[in-house]
């Protein structure tokens, strides 16, 4: 146990948590992710599913991931063991911390490459490096920025670095401070980028394919690519959100908090949608191209349109910025860790923890050249970190805080640190103990095969 003889660091501005945790949840997952799933599995009937979850076991389990950190006031492994002891309750509980700090360890081993397509993009953008005539051509200049391990390796690695160089620069100085122009300005330009969609001649279409809902096209496969993305688009169970919450101050409302980051979220996602559908359709392309629906698709649109490179170099900014600010969350549990347990300075924590990231994040980035055939069960390294994580780590995850917080743990921490009125503490209990659970089990369900035929 640590002694905790100086006061945990705080957020400054009352602004810093809900900023952080936007920023944290916002990212790849909301920009790149969710239009192409969306896309895949057909629209309107998939985003209802979706908002379904975020509402059912997305805010429940955050809710419970920022009061367990505050109670436990540190990183998910002190945090939990704190507040485990406070139950009299068996260490064995403590599992779920270590695995949330590996969980955002790992989700970052393999984030930094994507991240690292998206800087990679703004600077064939920047350097007129995107010109082809089809998707086809499109398909191949993603090819080739992938098939060398030097270029796809200086790319994600100039993201573990930027994200290293703002972690250990501190939680004030360095999370806090980079957040708080990053955020802004990622919506700002995400209005322009909607503004414009609304010009280029294929909004309506785009509105229509996101929110009519069409039941038909509900797919119990739909459904559960909605619930795991439900986890990862708010960030949960990968201890960046409980290591944020060890920072709120005391008198933070965490429900209220909890459904504005929700929501920015949510919005965020959509309007992603409404910002690159548009373009796809006004120039006759599918929606369901599948992962390179931003690196293919949405490349060759922007050039048949006016001012399309100038609107490119602003996606692809953007996009830059909201995986920074969700890669930086990642590792602030494991940095936070190693301060409080091994005396590490912020520093040197961030240094060590980026090097050992660095090392795994690496052999991520093999898997898209010379390591593509080092599979296991058909999986290259790249698709284990991805599958491990969302079906797997963080499901389970997510399953045992909310069994500890609904049977386990004292109800009076809990009652305390949400603060809220009986009608919605019962409600938040309901949730925690019978909606979500049963929620997260469908995930494995699926993940076993049983549902499949
Ligand atoms: N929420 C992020 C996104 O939607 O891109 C991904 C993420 C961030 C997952 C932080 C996990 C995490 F700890
Ligand atoms: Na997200």
């Amino acid at each position: 146990m640590t002694t905790n003889a100086q006061p945990r660091t705080q957020w400054l501005g009352r602004w810093g948590f809900i900023l952080a945790a936007t920023g944290s949840a916002v990212g790849l997952g909301n920009i790149w992710k969710f239009p192409y799933i969306t896309g895949e599995f057909g629209g309107g009937a998939f985003v209802l599913v979706y908002l379904a979850c975020i509402l059912a076991v997305g805010v429940p389990v955050m809710m419970t991931e920022i009061a367990l950190g505050r109670r436990g006031r540190g990183s998910p492994v002190d945090a939990l063991r704190r507040v485990i002891a406070e139950s009299g309750r068996g260490s064995a509980w403590s599992l779920l911390g270590w695995m949330a700090m590996l969980c955002g360890f790992l989700i970052l081993s393999f984030y930094v490459v994507v991240a690292g397509w998206s800087f990679a993009y703004l600077w064939k953008m920047l350097s007129g490096g995107l010109a082809g005539s089809s998707v086809d051509e499109m398909a191949a200049i993603f090819g080739a920025n992938n098939a060398s391990p030097l270029n796809l390796g200086f790319w994600s690695t100039l993201v573990t670095v930027a994200t290293m160089v703002i972690v250990g620069k501190g939680v004030q100085a360095g999370i806090e401070k980079s957040v708080s122009w990053m955020m802004p300005g990622m919506v700002l330009m995400l209005l322009l980028l909607i503004g414009y969609g609304v010009f280029s001649g294929g909004f309506p279409a785009a509105v229509d394919f996101l929110f009519s809902f069409d039941a038909g096209r509900l797919s119990s496969e739909g459904m559960l690519a909605a619930l795991g993305h439900a986890f990862f688009t708010l960030s949960l169970a990968s201890g960046a959100i409980l290591t944020y919450g060890s920072y709120l101050p005391a008198t933070t409302s965490i429900a209220r908090t909890t459904l504005s980051v929700a929501l920015a979220d949510t919005v965020v996602a959509l309007m992603a949608g409404l910002a690159i559908f548009p373009v796809i359709f006004a120039n006759g392309m599918s929606p369901s191209s599948g992962p390179g629906l931003i690196f293919m698709s949405l490349p060759l649109a922007f050039q048949a349109i006016p001012m399309g490179t100038l609107f490119g170099i602003l996606f692809f900014v953007m996009l830059s910025m909201a995986a920074l600010t969700s890669s930086i969350s990642m590792v602030e549990a494991t940095v936070s860790w190693l301060c409080d347990n091994k005396g590490l300075s912020r520093r040197s924590a961030s240094w060590g923890t980026g090097l050992v990231l660095w090392l795994v994040s690496t052999l991520a980035m093999l898997s898209f050249n010379v390591g593509a055939d080092w599979t296991l069960y058909g999986k290259h390294f790249f698709d284990w970190l991805d599958y491990l994580t969302s079906r797997w780590m963080m499901p389970l995850g997510g399953l045992g805080m909310v069994m500890l917080a609904g049977f386990v743990l004292k109800s009076e921490s809990f009652r305390e640190e949400l603060g809220l009125s009986p009608g919605w503490h019962a409600l938040w209990l309901f949730m925690v103990r019978y909606v979500s659970p049963l929620g997260i089990l469908m995930i494995f369900v699926d993940a076993l095969g049983i549902t499949r035929v």
